[in-house]
């Protein structure tokens, strides 16, 4: 037997969420056996729970979207992994002692990361070197503006961008927060109230940003919209603020200003496989040297995943809630 956190029922309805033991499981000829280490809890793992999220799993079902493992056995037909080996499961069901994955959606990790460090490589780094990558065409020296920066995907995006040369225009509603952002690599933070529209050209040395993210909708969402060059994308992959975007004419007219959304989700499946696997260790070679780091807010053993979920709702925290393991 092994423990996994089950949901039973959409509606964070006790008890529709437990942490129970399940058979122990057996890999198939082409399948790997992942003795898992470490998970975080994403928002939207919290919206897979509450039944919001955009694809939602079949119930029952262990949960959890990321996270990182070693290899315990491999199928007979598996090459390519060794048991021991530190593996990234490229599949749901991460909050869980034990989960078998298909051979072709693991990654092989370098030895010696910080598991709690590499168990948030999957889901943040990527959607932010995605969206660095997929939506303009970057040089050396642009400007990205973004909101939540003080986010998960935030401090990837500031952190990969620092790597690549650009530079970062970050919004954040706390300005205890901004000290700490410039230390981690920040070209400029404001604050929320700040009006973008009439700053950004000052704020940004004379040129206004060629790429626009937003993970907070609404005002927020306008504010980061404000302030980029004409012809700029603006992409939302995130609603923390579960307000509608409100687009105006202008923006739309005279700055021709493209609105596009970007899931991971929908990369993962519709990208070549190739594609797919170089991202993954190239962030983890980012992790590796130290490029990417997220802050860890606390971290629960798997049976206290109850507890652990709830501090993972609150808002203003300082960084990821994780689940250990083992
Ligand atoms: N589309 C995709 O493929 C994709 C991939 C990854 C993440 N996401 C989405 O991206 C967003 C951020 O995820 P994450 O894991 O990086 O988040 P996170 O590390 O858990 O941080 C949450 C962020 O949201 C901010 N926030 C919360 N409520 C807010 C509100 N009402 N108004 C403004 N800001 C608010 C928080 O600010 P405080 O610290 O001040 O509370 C914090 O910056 C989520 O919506 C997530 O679902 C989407």
């Amino acid at each position: 037997m092994s423990l996994a956190c089950r949901l039973t029922a959409f509606g964070f309805k006790p008890p529709a969420l437990t942490v129970e033991n399940v058979p122990a499981l057996e890999p198939g000829a082409h399948e790997v056996l992942v003795r898992m280490l470490a998970a975080p809890i994403n928002p939207a793992d919290l919206n897979v729970i509450e039944g919001t999220y955009g694809e939602l799993p079949s119930l029952p079902c262990t949960i959890g979207n990321e996270g990182v493992g070693v290899v315990e056995r491999v199928g007979a037909s598996v090459s390519g992994f060794a048991v021991g080996q530190t593996v990234l499961p490229l599949a749901f069901g991460t909050w869980a002692e034990q989960m078998v994955v298909p051979a072709e959606s693991l990654v092989a990790l370098p030895e010696g990361l910080d598991p709690l460090q590499a168990a948030m490589l999957v889901v943040n780094p990527a959607t932010a070197w995605r969206m660095i990558h997929d939506f303009a065409k970057l040089e050396p020296g642009d400007w990205i503006v973004q909101n939540a920066a003080n986010s998960g995907v935030g401090r990837s995006v500031i952190q990969l961008a620092k790597a690549l040369g650009l530079r970062t225009l970050n919004v954040v509603r706390r300005a205890e927060l901004i000290d700490e952002l410039r230390a981690g690599g920040a070209d400029v933070v404001v604050t929320e109230d700040t009006d973008l529209r009439t700053e950004t050209l000052t704020l940004c040395g004379g040129v206004l940003p060629k790429l626009g993210l937003n993970a907070v909708g609404g005002a927020s969402a306008l504010n980061v919209a404000n302030a980029l060059c004409a012809g700029a994308p603006l992409v939302t992959y995130g609603a923390m603020g579960r307000q509608p975007l409100k687009i105006p004419n202008g923006l739309l007219i005279f700055k021709n200003i493209s609105f596009q959304g970007f899931w991971l989700r929908r990369w993962k499946k519709s990208a070549p496989p190739a594609e797919v696997r170089a991202t993954y260790e190239k962030l983890a070679g980012y992790l590796a040297a130290g490029v990417l780091h997220t802050p860890v807010h606390n971290v629960f053993p798997l049976d206290q995943a109850l507890e652990a979920i709830a501090e993972a709702a609150q808002e203003k925290r300082s960084g990821k809630v994780l689940l250990r393991m083992s």
